[in-house]
């Protein structure tokens, strides 16, 4: 999704917007651009193009590429197709001002209707050039400062934004403002940074701030951060102290941030579970649940809202808190609840899970939850993020930044945090027995080592991939526990390998799927050893008989499923709620690696974007 980036202060802005634009490429773009107010002619210079950051660079060798001032913008298309034109920053007819903006303008339409009355002409298709002609008109009709004309402009706004904005006018000033759509800005000496996170920024200053919806931000040289809202009144921004640095935001030696990030997960589940598993004392404590237990247990149902591979984690949180905190729980996509006519309302816990914080759906559906009474939990990585200010409290997975646009770490952070606050719930309703409590806790200590095993499995998995690399379609199989694995293998593989995968119960195959399963047809079962493996067993069969090729993810020691498959990957044995801690890793390795034979881009799959900040 668009990523900002921006720079005042007294060294070359260029160098920094392109290393920024380029920390930000994970987010997923189809164009970029610069636009930066000239040392040598004080001129506001733009350059856009449709494509890569890095044929930014090539403008490098012909153009006026000085400033010390500068924005810049990674676009991902909303409002018109990806193109050179369409690519921000955008700039207002009277050639004074340029705008980069994260977000969707809703009554665009509106005010370019008017704009256009007033002898308004657009370039682009984008409803960011309408708001900088706005700013503009604001501006220049009413003999307004800078600050006034984006004021007064945004009153006008509906919609989501954050967005910088500079003037030739004032060569010295970036105003930078949001609404529902991230934004980070770094203090440094005598200099600012701003980011669409805090990946372009961390390399100069851990001292930022994320304005509130709803903010200003004036960025002056030589001046301190100024911020006040959209009535000019002055407000005491919080200073926050980054916790990122930069070996995690960098490949670390992998050839992609996706394997990079499968592999460290037994350290992210460590870091997870840190201060929060007390196995001698029989307890796990997520501070959030003990420091809100009434409003907890008295709870008359949970409802989960998320999306993607979070929705995924959200169903397999749904059976352990059925399961250990015997409480009903529904699990709905955030862009349906948003929408739906779901009963929600006081008595209600609604827990909201998302990776980036900013998923616009999830944001969307957690304040109509909290229009309605309900009480809002979030489980999100990214700190400080809008979904982890949004919620009434919530618990951080604390995997450290995900790049790669395939989910992997966050998905078994999310888990783990689901396990981790059934369990707490549990001890607290005093619903789960002690021996049951002590086994999974001991379980969950030596997870971190029991996913080294699981990852040992990579070479095997590689090697087994090649084979299947001329299937069109495949089909993944689990049940309990497991069928959100399958659901989640089979998304894995669709986003980064472009397969067309289906994953199913895998006792509902026989209601339709088998009708294509051939000699052709690669099915994935998750069949490791639990209460549902005899059941299993009988589903294996049927795809056997019908000549399905099998791979099946099994346990150690397996004698049964692992004759009847056509490949086999054994994992080391778990209790059974916290089997797709393990069972998810190969999954996430096969896609990989079919994706790789097959020569596409993992990191940053076509059409998809990592934070998916519009609705
Ligand atoms: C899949 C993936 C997406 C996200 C979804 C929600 O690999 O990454 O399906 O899970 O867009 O994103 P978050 O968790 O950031 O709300």
């Amino acid at each position: 999704m668009c990523g900002i980036v921006g720079y005042i202060g007294s060294r070359d802005a260029y160098p920094i917007l392109i290393k920024g634009l380029k920390r930000l490429e994970y987010r997923g773009y189809d164009s970029a651009g610069v636009a930066l107010i000239s040392e040598r002619s004080a001129h506001l210079n733009v350059y856009k193009v449709k494509g890569k950051v890095s044929g930014l660079e090539a403008y490098g060798e012909r153009e006026d590429l000085s400033g010390t001032i500068g924005i810049a913008h990674t676009r991902w298309a909303t409002h018109g197709e990806p193109c050179q034109v369409n690519a921000h920053p955008h700039l207002s007819a009277s050639g004074n001002l340029a705008l980069v903006h994260n977000g969707i303008i809703e009554n665009y339409n509106v005010l370019k209707e008017k704009l256009q009355k007033k002898g308004y002409l657009f370039k682009s298709d984008t409803d960011t050039e309408v708001l900088v002609q706005l700013i503009d008109y604001m501006k220049e009709s009413g003999k307004l400062d800078l600050l006034t004309a984006v004021r007064l402009a945004l009153k006008e706004v509906v919609g989501a934004y954050a967005l910088a904005v500079i003037d030739q006018t004032y060569p010295d000033e970036i105003i930078v403002a949001r609404k529902s759509s991230p934004l980070v800005i770094g203090i440094g000496e005598h200099e600012f940074f701003i980011g669409s996170d805090a990946s372009p920024i961390i390399e100069y200053t851990d001292q930022v701030v994320y304005p509130e919806d709803g903010e200003i931000a004036i960025l002056s040289k030589g001046k301190p951060l100024k911020v006040v809202d959209l009535s000019n009144v002055a407000l005491d921004p919080e200073v926050q102290t980054l916790e990122l640095n930069l070996g995690q935001i960098e490949k670390g030696g992998y050839p992609h941030f996706m394997l990079k990030e499968i592999f460290e997960q037994p350290e992210c589940i460590q870091d997870c579970m840190r201060g929060r598993l007390h196995v001698e004392e029989n307890e796990v404590i997520l501070s959030a649940i003990i420091d809100h237990k009434d409003k907890l247990m008295n709870a008359k149902r949970f409802i989960i809202i998320a999306c993607g591979t979070s929705w995924h984690a959200g169903l397999i949180g749904r059976q352990l808190i059925e399961h250990y905190c015997r409480i009903p729980v529904q699990v709905e996509y955030a862009s349906e609840f948003r929408y739906s006519h779901t009963v929600v309302g006081e008595g209600d816990v609604v827990i909201a899970i998302s990776q980036s914080g900013e998923t616009a759906d999830t944001l969307a559906a957690i304040e109509l939850a909290k229009e309605k009474g309900a009480f809002v939990y979030g489980i999100c990585n990214a700190i400080g993020s809008s979904i982890s200010r949004a919620t009434h409290t919530g618990s951080y997975i604390h995997v450290g930044p995900e790049i790669g646009v395939a989910s992997t770490k966050a998905f078994t952070g999310q888990v783990t945090v689901l396990a981790m606050l059934a369990l707490t719930l549990a001890k607290v309703k005093g619903t789960i027995a002690d021996e049951t409590l002590q086994e999974i806790l001991q379980e969950l200590q030596v997870l971190p080592e029991k996913m080294k095993k699981a990852l040992e499995t990579n070479e095997k998995i590689a090697s087994l991939s090649r084979i299947f690399t001329y299937a069109h379609n495949f089909i993944y199989l689990g049940r309990g526990y497991n069928y959100p694995v399958a659901l989640e293998g089979a998304l894995k593989l669709k986003e980064i390998s472009y397969i067309h995968a289906e994953g199913y119960p895998a006792a509902e195959m026989k209601h339709g799927p088998i009708a294509l399963i051939d000699m052709e047809m690669p099915v994935v079962v998750v069949a490791t050893h639990n209460s549902l493996y005899e059941k299993l067993l009988s589903n294996v069969q049927a795809v056997k008989a019908r000549q399905g090729r099998i791979i099946a993810i099994v346990s150690e020691g397996d004698e049964v499923i692992s004759e009847i498959a056509d490949y086999c990957i054994e994992l080391p044995r778990t209790v059974e709620a916290l089997d797709p801690l393990l069972t998810t890793i190969p999954l996430q390795l096969m896609a990989y690696h079919i994706a790789v034979w097959k020569g596409k881009n993992v990191d940053q799959p076509r059409n998809l974007a990592k934070s998916v900040t519009v609705e």
